[in-house]
């Protein structure tokens, strides 16, 4: 139909004909908040590259997600912050079953257990070089032999009462042996988020700062595991496999440069697709926003509706606190 019989602009004329015809919607139920957890009790340090967000003990961050869960939000993606001297060259910290993590997960289980806590399964915060595996003596990243210390550390966090375990180190083949593992010690219902479609990614840079690893990591970078940012196809590949291997839920990281991924993904798979706005997107968001360039709440809200629009069903955004206060004040 041809103007003036087809006008575009009549559904947009009031509120009620823009609400009604609207297309997609951000609920809080779509959130997953990351966290990051510091050791010990009543402490909390601002992260300078992510201002606005903290590193807390478990203490503080119970006080916040108690009313936070009130108002509906569902999930939390929990990142430690290990300290120098438990690091190291295999990374055993990071299936330590007294470690800050499995011990967080612990507490915040039992204080609220229908909040869907979901740990990260990567050995970025546990090595001394910063990287996400065992390496050997020239620095190669050692995929099997990761996979091996993955699996003690899924299976830690699964005991301790993780809901989801997420492995976010894009060794190949990780997915089945934790599906294998976790299935062999009867955690069948441990789900597994994978983070599929990784993008070697300059935005995880403030993420580096607040967990600690970036001085550790140095000028090394993760290219030989994570995805060229130059390909789409392989995302589908990554996806199909981590799928076949047993995977729950498939995520794109980044988010909003990488949309068009999570287009292709929503197209091709008949499973939840999970983004992550991530650290670095945060950052240019917070800076233009706390420079008065944009506004906060219209910025925010644009930027995680897109992510729906695009295909998008859960979305790890730091302003998951904020936006479960806006959406359920
Ligand atoms: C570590 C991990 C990273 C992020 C989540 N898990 C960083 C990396 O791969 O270097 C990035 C999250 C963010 O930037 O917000 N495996």
């Amino acid at each position: 139909m041809q103007y003036p019989f087809t006008r575009k602009r009549r559904l947009r004329a009031s509120a009620a004909l823009r609400n009604l015809s609207q297309e997609h919607r951000l609920t809080i139920n779509d959130l997953i908040w990351p966290v990051f957890v510091l050791d010990g009790f009543n402490r909390s340090e601002p992260i300078e590259s992510m201002p606005g967000v903290s590193r807390l003990s478990v203490d503080l961050l119970l006080d916040k997600l108690i009313p936070l869960h009130e108002k509906g939000l569902n999930a939390i993606a929990i990142f430690p912050v290990v300290h120098a001297e438990y690091k190291s060259d295999d990374a055993a910290e990071a299936w330590n079953p007294e470690g800050l993590v499995q011990k967080s997960i612990k507490t915040i289980k039992s204080a609220l257990p229908n909040l869907c806590v979901i740990s990260d399964v990567a050995l970025d915060p546990y090595t001394s070089h910063g990287q996400d595996g065992i390496i050997n003596e020239h620095g190669d990243i050692l995929n099997d032999v990761t996979i091996k210390a993955l699996i003690m550390q899924a299976l830690s966090h699964a005991k301790a009462g993780a809901d989801v375990v997420a492995p976010s180190d894009m060794m190949d083949g990780r997915i089945g042996a934790i599906r294998e593992a976790l299935e062999n010690k009867k955690h069948h219902n441990t789900g597994i988020l994978a983070y599929s479609a990784k993008y070697a990614s300059v935005f995880y840079g403030p993420f580096r700062d607040a967990v600690g690893s970036a001085g550790n990591l140095g000028q090394s970078s993760k290219d030989t595991y994570q995805m060229n940012p130059a390909n789409a196809l392989e995302a589908i590949d990554e996806i199909a496999m981590d799928l076949d291997e047993g995977a729950d839920l498939v995520m794109v990281k980044p988010g909003m440069p990488y949309l068009d991924i999570i287009k292709t993904a929503k197209d091709h798979f008949n499973v939840p697709i999970c983004a992550y706005q991530v650290s670095g997107e945060y950052a240019m968001l917070q800076s233009a926003i706390e420079n008065g360039f944009l506004d906060e709440q219209k910025a925010v809200m644009e930027a995680l509706l897109c992510f729906k629009r695009a295909g998008t069903d859960a979305i790890l955004t730091y302003y998951a606190d904020r936006v479960t206060e806006w959406l359920n004040p």
